[in-house]
């Protein structure tokens, strides 16, 4: 098992390089394009995002029309990148914002490559349901025990989660992880709150 280091300490250091990593085709990050491919397959044009684990906010880069963005994020260093984007910000631990945050207050809630970070992913997702007033997109990082005892960060398996009523729900290959060289399978879950 490697020295571990927190969330925010990793990605503080991360955040200059994050959007390269994201794009570097030994990255092969699909899960953020994935994402986005489901939300304007159900044509959604317009209103509130709220992105858990917001990193740089580069999903906003890719998501067309006219929204108006909320990220929650541990790393103030990723936050700035998502500031220049943009977003109003959470600077906490995802732990402590979702609880905080009043019911049904976002039209859509993004939750993308976090959820493995946070150990009672349950809860969380009890937010997001909670939260969302149209729609919640969630990628869920399957993470084997050799990634969870050679990434530096804590990292915990929830990828078999149940989660009820969800219109899409499929793994792909989501990115491979550059620090670890380990290729990541990601569940891609897509729940409708309201009919459209
Ligand atoms: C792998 S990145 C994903 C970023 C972006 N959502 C994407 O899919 O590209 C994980 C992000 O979650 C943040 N993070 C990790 N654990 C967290 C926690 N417990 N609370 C808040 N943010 C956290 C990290 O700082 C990082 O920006």
């Amino acid at each position: 098992m490697v020295n571990k280091i927190s969330a925010e300490e990793f990605y503080d250091n991360f955040a200059p390089n994050y959007d390269d990593v994201l794009k570097d085709p030994k990255c092969n990050a699909q899960h953020v394009y994935e994402a986005v491919k489901i939300f304007h397959q159900y044509n959604y044009h317009q209103g509130s995002v709220l992105d858990i684990g917001c990193g740089t906010g580069f999903l906003s880069q890719l998501l067309q029309g006219d929204f108006e963005y909320t990220g929650i994020d541990i790393s103030a260093n990723m936050l700035e990148y998502a500031t220049k984007r943009g977003y109003k910000t959470i600077h906490k631990l995802i732990e402590t914002a979702l609880p905080e945050i009043d019911t049904q207050s976002y039209d859509f809630v993004f939750c993308l490559s976090s959820l493995h970070c946070v150990e009672d992913a349950k809860t969380a997702i009890d937010h997001l349901y909670r939260i969302a007033r149209q729609a919640i997109f969630i990628s869920i990082d399957e993470t084997t025990e050799e990634y969870i005892e050679n990434f530096v960060v804590p990292v915990y398996e929830h990828s078999k989660i149940v989660i009820e009523n969800a219109i899409e729900d499929y793994f792909i290959l989501g990115w491979t992880s550059p620090t670890t060289g380990i290729p990541i399978q990601t569940r891609m879950i897509y729940i409708e709150k309201k009919l459209k």
